[in-house]
């Protein structure tokens, strides 16, 4: 691919020390493009690209971040919010303090850095916005309840913004990956103790998870989807990255609304 002025974008990727956000910041900046990933941790320098810090729970954090990329690159064409955590275990004993964190992190973590690019990115009438959602904004799966519930409001945040921001020139879309081979369990919030009525279920439940061949995935394929949607002139809201049944489970959905769809959820983990 070409690596003309115009085809080389500033890239924002938050959460760019593992996973799938390094995947995007690696493959991104291999095709030439200026990658800024982020980090809350001490870090060595990636080739490549540069990581700067950032917790996107802070707004003063968020925004001197934002202010680094714009004094180095004196601009911002593409933000991918990716940074997120997961969480784990049965809705009745995860307390609103815990579910708080996950929110502050998965659905306000993304507006902060939309709030502290966006008024570049209006003034230059020019932007992408790439919010990583997950399949699980679709369903609720059992003892993930708030992992589904932020990802589902991740989607409706990332709609209505998309339908703000349309006069500005300012693209918003969604990209729900299924599973990747990322650290994103061994990061997972969970409660301090799982009551004792769910612990049977939840172990199965975990264990069948934890077991997923989708794991197994290159988070790159992820970062194959969004140098893609960066060089379409009018990308779709929703992307999926995923394959097989978990792409299915999108269209049994569809098909099998209400309680059947639970129950073949609940058979999937036994
Ligand atoms: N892996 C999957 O199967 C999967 C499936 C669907 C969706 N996703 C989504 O993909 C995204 C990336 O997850 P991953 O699987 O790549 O997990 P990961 O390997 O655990 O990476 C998580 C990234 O988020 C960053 N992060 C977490 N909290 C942060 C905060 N408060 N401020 C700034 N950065 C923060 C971490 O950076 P530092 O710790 O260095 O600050 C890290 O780079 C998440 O939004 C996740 O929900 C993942």
């Amino acid at each position: 691919m070409s690596s003309s002025s115009s085809f080389v974008k500033v890239v924002l990727v938050t959460g760019g020390s593992s996973g799938i956000g390094q995947a995007i910041c690696v493959r991104l900046a291999a095709q030439g493009h200026r990658v800024f990933g982020t980090t809350r941790k001490a870090m060595e320098q990636p080739n490549g690209y540069r990581l700067v810090d950032m917790d996107i729970t802070d707004e003063a954090s968020v925004q001197r971040g934002v202010e680094e990329v714009l004094r180095e690159a004196g601009r911002i064409d593409v933000v991918v919010n990716n940074a997120g955590l997961g969480i784990q275990g049965p809705a009745e004993d995860i307390t609103p303090e815990l579910a708080l964190t996950l929110l502050d992190t998965n659905v306000l973590g993304a507006h902060r850095v939309c709030r502290a690019v966006l008024p570049g990115m209006r003034d230059r009438k020019a932007g992408l916005i790439i919010n990583i959602s997950s399949l699980a904004a679709n369903f609720g799966l059992p003892f993930r309840s708030f992992y589904s519930a932020s990802k589902a409001a991740l989607e409706r945040y990332t709609e209505t913004l998309s339908m703000e921001l349309e006069p500005f020139g300012i693209h918003v879309v969604s990209l729900q990956p299924g599973e990747y081979n990322t650290k994103i369990a061994t990061s997972r919030l969970k409660p301090a103790t799982i009551s004792a009525v769910y612990e049977k279920a939840y172990a199965r439940t975990m264990d069948v998870l934890g077991s997923s061949l989708h794991y197994s995935r290159d988070p790159d394929e992820v970062a194959v989807m969004v140098a893609e949607i960066m060089v379409t002139a009018k990308p779709k809201s929703v992307y999926r990255a995923a394959h097989g049944m978990q792409l299915f489970s999108i269209l049994a959905k569809k098909l099998f609304p209400g309680r059947r769809f639970e129950q073949m959820v609940m058979k999937h983990y036994k």
